[in-house]
């Protein structure tokens, strides 16, 4: 480190459980960057975007509980964030910050790898910030209809209006026992198993489904399904997409994916 060390983190509250800080450490010192990143723990997070400026911070990404409250203090979003109304990375150049929203798109990206999603009935749960990103993604991957169950109908069908000019989405309550049998693909984007093991829906109900969950490392969802014998996929190739665009974002460089998978993994061991 020395004076042109340039300063890069991550905002939030909680953060001391965020994996970013050794990722992109790791990263800035695998192709010689001269540049950290640190986490900013934060109550303030107006006070906290603003500080970026007058510290001439070069970029952070956003997290919770943040991402939608940090978008209305940037003063250029691109078109995604716009959209989404929500960002989880932010560049400063030159005193102007720029958002962008790298969580639909890594989510994205892992499904288009893992997956053939095309004609399939895909059920999303959850009715939050992250199941919006995940609506998003379905969208930008060309999927033209989906179901939604969520325990708070209302908010479910606050989405259905929200994208109603980009996918047609059928609500449902959490669980219906037949929209959960019918389907090939069901994504848990429900905070449901961050924290515990309880699972959103009953896996009994599930028979054929591909079971994918934005969380990582396995939920109890992922685990059961993985005993059931159902294909799964968890949220590390979704964590490694998102950062690996922010560090494009800030610095152009592609960093070896490969790599940091395995470094988001030993983190969480
Ligand atoms: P995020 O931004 O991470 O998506 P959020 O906006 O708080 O967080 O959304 C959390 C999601 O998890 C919501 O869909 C929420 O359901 P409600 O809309 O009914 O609140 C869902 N969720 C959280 N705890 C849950 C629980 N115990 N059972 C079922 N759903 C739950």
């Amino acid at each position: 480190m020395n004076a042109k060390t340039d300063i890069y983190g991550i905002i939030g509250n909680p953060i001391d459980r965020s994996f970013s800080p050794t990722l992109h450490t790791k990263m800035f010192k695998k192709y010689r960057i001269n540049a950290v990143y640190v986490p900013f723990k934060s109550d303030n997070i107006k006070d906290a975007i603003i500080g970026l400026k007058g510290l001439s911070i070069k970029g952070v990404n956003i997290t919770l509980p943040y991402k939608e409250k940090a978008f209305f203090f940037i003063d250029h979003a691109d078109e995604d964030a716009q959209i989404l109304k929500s960002v989880n990375t932010i560049k400063n150049v030159d005193g102007k910050l720029y958002g962008y929203n790298t969580d639909f798109k890594g989510f994205m990206e892992a499904l288009r790898n893992n997956f053939n999603y095309k004609g399939k009935n895909i059920t999303l749960i959850g009715a939050g910030g992250a199941a919006r990103g995940v609506i998003y993604a379905l969208y930008k991957l060309g999927i033209k209809k989906i179901n939604i169950m969520n325990r708070t109908i209302s908010k479910a069908e606050n989405l259905q209006r929200e994208f109603s000019d980009l996918i047609k989405i059928n609500v449902y309550e959490l669980n219906a026992k037949e929209i959960v049998g019918d389907s090939d693909m069901i994504i848990n984007a429900t905070s449901v198993g961050l924290k515990n093991s309880n699972m959103p829906i009953d896996i009994k109900n599930v028979e054929k489904s591909d079971i994918v969950d934005i969380i990582y490392p396995d939920t109890e969802l992922i685990k059961q399904a993985k005993f059931k014998g159902l294909r799964t996929m968890n949220g590390i190739e979704m964590l490694v997409n998102q950062a690996f665009y922010s560090f494009k974002i800030w610095t152009g460089v592609e960093f070896d994916r490969k790599a940091a998978l395995d470094i988001v993994k030993d983190f969480y061991i």
